[in-house]
């Protein structure tokens, strides 16, 4: 597909977070857990939630998505396409980019939702930098956001203590240079894990019922150890394809950035591709997992510590629901 001479450019970060903050303490009176298990067993210490503030998924995106104009220098009326990747959007139809439209004022954009569960950064970046290299699109809102404590269940102690809410945006532009932006990307899946991780009620397969209305398929459900198994060889996979597949070599990596979904998963991955601690970018312990805004929320922290900068070559990437999972490396 690659057109060599037109490059995805990342033009423009941005990401919000609610300001409501949920503590390990706050989990040790509601299910039966510890801070010492919460620290030790997934590396998270607080959240940040929508709580009472009545924040919806649509909203924390443009929040995040107006930063990234204006990182861009760019109005939303230059937009000719937005997707976002998410799972907790605002409604099952239509889809949560048209309410995110809508606010920016972004007329003349295209827009679709992308569910490809914690991943759904990586698989909308995709997408948008597939357009731009094809010729369908020149200027492209990427969103991963999150309400996904809209569907967690907070009496299991499994799940509950793991997620958060936020949203990260990037604006991705054609640019008649090679070599610089999204140079590589990589998406995967395997079906055979459907029942891994998934919300069972209130889909076509088994819609909601005035019977089924208060059971616990209507929340997250996830087979944590599974998943654990899985999540480290197939993020492996992905780095090492991409890497490949840009023909950089691994010391020339500047930053790695990783899905947000477990400490121990973070290390393990971080090992296996031989990133040492300083270029390993970890926040868990300030949100815990925020699904497909996780990485584009650490792509804007990152650069605000002064870790990330114009020029370096970061690799993203992530697993989740499905499974799904891929990876990318962009030139900032
Ligand atoms: N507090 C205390 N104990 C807990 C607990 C909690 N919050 N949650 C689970 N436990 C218990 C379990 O009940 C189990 O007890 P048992 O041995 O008496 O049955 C024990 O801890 C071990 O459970 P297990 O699920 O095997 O723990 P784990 O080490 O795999 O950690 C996760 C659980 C969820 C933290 C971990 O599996 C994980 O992070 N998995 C990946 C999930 C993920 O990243 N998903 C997102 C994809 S995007």
């Amino acid at each position: 597909m690659n057109n060599k001479l037109v490059s995805a450019k990342m033009a423009g970060i941005g990401a919000y977070v609610p300001e409501t903050i949920l503590t390990n303490a706050y989990f040790e009176k509601i299910v039966d857990t510890s801070d010492e298990w919460i620290v030790t067993r997934t590396g998270i210490k607080t959240r940040h939630v929508v709580g009472n503030s009545g924040e919806v998924t649509s909203e924390m995106s443009i929040k995040a998505s107006r930063q990234a104009l204006a990182d861009a220098d760019m109005s939303a009326e230059e937009l000719d396409m937005i997707i976002i990747g998410t799972v907790t959007p605002d409604m099952k139809t239509p889809s949560t980019a048209c309410f995110v439209q809508k606010a920016l004022g972004a007329k003349n954009a295209a827009v679709m939702d992308v569910n490809a569960a914690c991943v759904g950064y990586i698989y909308a970046l995709t997408t948008a930098r597939a357009y731009i290299l094809a010729g369908m699109a020149r200027k492209v809102l990427v969103v991963g956001c999150e309400t996904l404590t809209s569907i967690t269940n907070y009496k299991d102690r499994g799940t509950c203590i793991l997620f958060g809410d936020g949203a990260g945006a990037s604006v991705l532009q054609r640019v008649d240079e090679p070599g610089v932006g999204v140079l590589a990307t990589h998406l995967a899946a395997n079906g055979d894990f459907t029942d891994l991780l998934c919300v069972r009620l209130g889909g076509s397969r088994n819609p909601l019922t005035p019977e089924n209305i208060n059971d616990d398929g209507r929340y997250l459900y996830m087979n944590g150890s599974e998943v654990f198994k899985h999540a480290v060889r197939f993020m492996q996979n992905a780095a090492e394809k991409v890497i490949a597949d840009a023909g950089v070599k691994p010391e020339d990596i500047s930053l790695f950035i990783p899905h947000q979904a477990n400490i121990r998963i973070i290390d393990s991955l971080a090992k296996r591709l031989s990133i040492p601690e300083e270029k390993l970018f970890v926040n868990i312990q300030n949100y815990g997992n925020t699904s497909s805004a996780s990485i584009p929320i650490a792509m804007v922290e990152a650069k605000q510590q002064g870790r990330l900068k114009a020029g370096d070559l970061v690799l993203l990437v992530s697993f989740g629901g499905g499974l799904v999972w891929g990876a990318a490396l962009v030139r900032f």
